[in-house]
């Protein structure tokens, strides 16, 4: 027996004010809430099909067969939910610009989780999708809803999960990626915020400053105003990536292109452009701005970038089910 073929498709998001450290490592409950932009440019569509004759689940990734060490424990959840046991083809695809590195685990739990619970039978609201996102990975919650997005802490798997904050924002915000480094990130955010969690003595500190950064960007954020949103992306991203030079070992995702689209940023704000940048597990630099300001950012940037590794996104949407057969 075999269940429709459900395709759904999840656009990646950028934390605003961080996720970074779990309280439980399994149900992915995070230590502090945090708030995303969802982007439009780049996304994920995964097809979905459960079939009692396959014994194993198979998953094809950008066209080559990958393992499902990480697939299969979350359709687990799914198939625990729906009362089924079949294997599941799992086929999904990255749109992002020549692979510039930013194929991103949370538009790809998101269209994993909608395809997959939709194709078991399941009729999932979107607060519980998100729920069941979150299982896959934790920035992926966010991706179930467009635009600005908060992720509600909780204490448990059933108060963890987002609410859309603004899902169409008519704010004409714009995020530019600076593509750094295409390669694969050395210390995966996993590892990365355990290390951290376990060892940085200042962990607390963090956990409070980012409280506070999501309650002051939410008011920013309502009113439109970009020095203040962007100054509190800003300090709390680098924050977190402070956090991780005071753990032990300590490392750091910063390399020498990062420092550049950082110091080019500063610059640029020198000179009266209102833009700020934040970077996650990895050297790309994104920077948060208004369309006004594209333009001249692009230029300053293509001072010391490829132009090809400067991609401007705008608000995107949330996951949807495009097909289904
Ligand atoms: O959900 P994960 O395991 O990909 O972790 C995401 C961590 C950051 O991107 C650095 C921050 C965030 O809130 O997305």
């Amino acid at each position: 027996m075999k269940t429709p073929r459900v395709t759904a498709r999840a656009h990646t998001n950028i934390a605003l004010v961080k996720y970074w450290g779990k309280r439980d490592e399994d149900l992915i409950i995070p230590m502090n809430g945090s708030l995303s932009l969802t982007l439009d440019e780049f996304y994920t569509e995964t097809t979905v099909q459960f079939d009692s004759k396959q014994q194993t689940d198979h998953l094809i990734l950008d066209g080559v067969t990958q393992p499902t060490t990480r697939v299969t424990p979350f359709l687990d959840i799914i198939r625990n939910q729906a009362g089924i046991t079949a294997g599941a083809v799992v086929t999904s695809t990255n749109h992002v610009p020549t692979a510039a590195g930013l194929a991103s685990s949370a538009s790809a739990y998101a269209a994993l989780a909608a395809a997959a619970s939709k194709a078991a039978g399941l009729t999932l609201n979107r607060q519980d999708l998100s729920r069941l996102a979150r299982r896959g990975s934790g920035s992926a919650t966010r991706s179930v809803f467009g635009g600005f997005v908060e992720w509600q802490a909780g204490t448990n798997d059933a108060t963890s999960y987002a609410v859309p904050i603004d899902e169409h924002p008519t704010w004409p915000i714009r995020m530019v990626t600076v593509v750094v480094d295409r390669a694969e990130k050395k210390i995966g955010s996993r590892a990365g915020m355990q290390t951290v969690v376990k060892t940085s003595p200042f962990y607390q500190e963090w956990v409070k400053k980012a409280q506070a950064d999501l309650a002051a960007i939410k008011s920013a954020i309502a009113a439109h105003d970009i020095q203040q949103t962007g100054a509190i992306a800003e300090s709390n991203a680098m924050a977190m990536h402070a956090l991780n030079l005071t753990a032990t070992p300590h490392f750091t995702y910063f390399t020498a292109g990062s420092l550049t689209a950082m110091h080019c940023v500063e610059e640029l704000r020198a000179k009266g452009i209102p833009c700020y940048y934040t970077m996650d597990a990895g050297p790309n630099v994104k920077v948060l701005c208004e369309e006004q300001h594209v333009a001249a950012i692009l230029t300053a940037l293509q001072a010391h970038f490829d132009k090809n590794d400067l991609l401007v996104a705008h608000p995107g949407p949330g996951v949807q089910i495009i097909r289904e057969n």
